[in-house]
């Protein structure tokens, strides 16, 4: 396992990627935030040894390196899931590989159906913890070179962090909330049955991806922000026909207000 992260660690090494500041993670419909980017390297998935593709349309499957808020980042536009079929390790190595490159905090973006109430589709949630219903990537075999047998969660999203985007947003008048990311495997949405169940089980937002890469990310305590895009709603009476197309349509929507509070972050670090 090791053997694999520092053999792709050093390709991008030898690349030109050296000691960025912070991981990026894009989820569907929010790739555009790299177009921001400046002094770009960007790399295939395809090309990067050991790295799973990413079969999903709308995650483009690029790493781009260089500067964005003043900062140097690395930027995965695309993620693996589960549903793709890939294996628990291949979904926790670019995490990983993004760590061994140096990176001291990761930022996570995803697209989500809002559960709470009060939430509405083009909403922000800042994910202040989650619940995670997808196969632990840490199953299996401990190597403690990188982490810990048995990692504590109990602050897995970063509270400075999370409490200076909540600020940024209200003195920017940007309609925030923060609020508990539930996982799923997908790849189908949610029964209606189903989103009343996880609303009533304390989650505010569902989606299908983040909490593997937080978990990978907590077990080599590297600190952790992520935001959800509210594409649609899974609230009784508010629920309609989803698909992936929509939830892209909606995430572009809002994706440069995400985009705002990301490069504020970054900016501060
Ligand atoms: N459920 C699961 N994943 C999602 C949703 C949803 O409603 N919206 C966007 N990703």
């Amino acid at each position: 396992m090791l053997e694999k992260i520092i053999e792709t660690t050093e390709f991008l090494k030898a690349k030109g990627i050296n000691n960025p500041d912070a991981g990026i993670i894009l989820g569907t419909g929010l790739g555009e935030l790299t177009a921001k980017i400046e002094n770009r390297i960007e790399i295939d998935y395809k090309d990067i040894p050991n790295f799973p593709i990413s079969t999903v349309e709308g995650h483009a499957g690029k790493l781009i390196y260089g500067v964005f808020g003043g900062k140097k980042i690395i930027a995965m536009k695309g993620r693996s899931h589960y549903y793709e079929g890939y294996s628990r390790e291949q979904v926790a190595l670019p995490v990983r590989v993004l760590k061994y490159l140096g990176i001291k905090c990761l930022f996570l973006s995803n697209a989500a159906g809002g559960v709470n109430p009060a939430f509405h589709i083009g909403d922000i949630m800042v994910i202040t913890d989650h619940i995670s219903l997808l196969s632990n990537p840490l199953i299996g075999p401990n190597d403690n070179r990188i982490g810990a047998r048995f990692p504590d969660m109990g602050e897995a999203y970063d509270k400075s962090l999370i409490n200076k985007a909540l600020l940024f947003a209200k003195e920017n008048n940007i309609r925030i909330h923060k609020g508990v990311y539930l996982s799923t495997s997908g790849p189908t949405f949610e029964t209606p049955a189903e989103y009343k169940y996880f609303r009533i089980i304390g989650a505010d937002a569902v989606g299908m991806s983040t909490t593997p890469e937080v978990i990978v990310a907590r077990h080599m305590n590297l600190p952790c922000f992520a935001v959800s895009v509210i594409t649609d709603l899974g609230v009784e009476g508010k629920i309609e026909y989803t698909t992936h197309e929509s939830v892209q349509n909606e995430a572009a929507k809002t994706e440069s207000r995400m985009t705002t509070i990301m490069t504020e972050l970054i900016s501060t670090l």
